[in-house]
């Protein structure tokens, strides 16, 4: 499977902040924002990852995360002209999937919770169709939406309706068979003028190829697109770093622990993030680490 994380659009509800950095590039707490849905990927076992974002914005991303390869990954760019919708993203990357199933993130979404990895590697195995996640939130109308029926089947999805069926939101991280690329190309642009990621769901939907799954209680999902949200989020993983000295979307820990550097490599990352507390732990982090006798092999 391939990745695909989206960051461009223009981050006006931010602004004046976003006006010269990229919203993607601002910091959650002690670490770019852009580092939570890539540890997302990471942690679902994709390691050829593409990176969209504006033609603009595009150099300080490659300046953050470089080829990929000193975290045992892939990366790439490339750019977004304008926002015109987030199942640009296929069109966009069609080289990049070339004959593969895909998950797209938007780098602006936070996820954690207790079995995330497995969750996410087991949805990401033999797609057939999309894999859309669902969380409970107060308020749904901000979000896609999905209903579901009794079996827990998904049954209807809307896109910020004004009276929601659900409070399911819809989260900015979907799976897809190949052919969403085919899909992508045929929708049309919605009244915004955007080609919709809801479009493409609804496309499948009609076929009875998307599945629901469902973050239950104890997960957490978090955007930044505005200031309370931003501000929430650095909230939400400071609390938690600093309560359990563990730290959340640690890029070097992961790559570690997912069999993609070793401790060696892990450790010389930690060093070059100098006196940081983050680096700090990295490097406390390749100290301890204890390889497992035997390592599950991540599906690519
Ligand atoms: O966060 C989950 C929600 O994301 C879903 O529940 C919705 O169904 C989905 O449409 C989307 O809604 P948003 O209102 O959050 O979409 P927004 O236009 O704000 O774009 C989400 C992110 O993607 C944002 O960080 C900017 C980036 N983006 C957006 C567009 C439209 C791009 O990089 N390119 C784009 O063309």
């Amino acid at each position: 499977m391939k990745g695909i994380i989206l960051a461009g659009g223009s981050g006006t509800r931010l602004y004046p902040t976003t006006l010269a950095v990229s919203k993607q590039l601002m910091p959650v707490y002690d670490k770019p924002t852009i580092y939570y849905p890539l540890s997302v990927l990471m942690l679902s076992g994709i390691t050829d990852i593409l990176i969209i974002s504006t033609p603009a914005d595009l150099p300080q991303f490659r300046r953050l995360l470089g080829d990929g390869s000193e975290l045992g990954l892939t990366f790439s760019y490339a750019g977004q002209e304008r926002p015109n919708g987030l199942a640009e993203a296929f069109l966009i990357g069609a080289d990049h999937i070339g004959g593969d199933s895909v998950a797209l993130v938007l780098g602006d979404n936070l996820f954690h919770g207790p079995g995330l990895s497995p969750l996410l590697q087991k949805n990401a195995r033999d797609v057939d169709g999309c894999v859309l996640f669902g969380y409970q939130v107060s308020d749904p109308e901000r979000y896609g939406v999905g209903e579901v029926d009794d079996r827990g089947c998904l049954v209807s999805i809307e896109e910020k309706p004004t009276a929601p069926r659900s409070n399911r939101a819809i989260t900015g991280l979907y799976f897809y068979s190949n052919d969403v690329v085919d899909i992508a190309k045929n929708i049309r642009p919605s009244e915004r003028g955007e080609l919709e990621i809801t479009d493409v769901n609804l496309t499948y939907l009609a076929e009875g190829r998307a599945r629901l799954v469902e973050l239950r209680r104890g997960f957490t999902w978090l955007d930044t697109g505005t200031p309370e949200a931003l501000l929430t989020a650095s909230q939400f993983v400071g609390i938690l770093e600093s309560r359990q000295r563990v730290r959340i979307a640690c890029l070097e820990e992961i790559a570690l622990r997912m069999g993609y550097i070793d401790a060696e490599a892990c450790h010389r990352l930690g060093e070059r993030l100098g006196k940081s507390d983050y680096g700090r732990y990295v490097m406390e982090v390749a100290e301890t680490w204890r390889p497992p006798s035997a390592v599950a092999a991540p599906s690519r």
